[in-house]
């Protein structure tokens, strides 16, 4: 298990467009590895490669579900539902700050395996809420970049019932 030091927003890497991965290898094996351990030990159900330094197309993502972790190197969403979903959103780079997004209610993902074999995977609810925000993330984008409103300390202490940070 390794857990590595997540970036916080001032960083420029978080804001930098993240190359293709091209080699699917045993450091790309460790990468996702510890980006899992890094996730789940900041009890998170997402993290993008950039959020540790690693300016590559691949994130991790496990909303609990039982798709487990899931990884998505390359990753393109291929359709977005014209149905969408507003709740909370944090992010692992943003600690202690939470704000409200509109997402799309459902979304497919065309991704490679850490083998490099491509598929499809469609997302709903929290887990293409995840998508989209994991995927931002490859482009320098982040959910205070797109988010209706920033809550109030007292609303991020309150039991709004949504999501988890990703
Ligand atoms: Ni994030």
């Amino acid at each position: 298990m390794a857990v590595r030091e997540i970036r916080e927003l001032g960083e420029d890497v978080l804001r930098k467009i993240c190359k293709p991965v091209e080699k699917f290898d045993l450091r790309l094996a460790i990468l996702l590895k510890d980006m899992a351990d890094t996730m789940h030990d900041a009890d998170g159900v997402g993290l993008a490669a950039p959020q540790i330094g690693i300016v590559r197309r691949a994130v991790v993502i496990d909303v609990g579900d039982e798709h487990g972790v899931i990884e998505l190197i390359n990753p393109v969403i291929t359709e977005r539902s014209e149905e969408t979903q507003t709740g909370r959103e944090g992010c692992l780079s943003l600690p202690n700050r939470q704000g409200v997004v509109t997402r799309p209610m459902r979304v497919k993902v065309h991704a490679q395996d850490r083998h490099g074999r491509p598929f499809d995977l469609e997302g709903e609810g929290l887990l293409a809420r995840a998508i989209c925000h994991e995927l931002d993330h490859l482009d320098g984008h982040l959910y205070i970049d797109c988010m209706d409103r920033e809550l109030t300390e007292e609303e991020i202490e309150g039991h709004i019932p949504e999501d988890d940070e990703t």
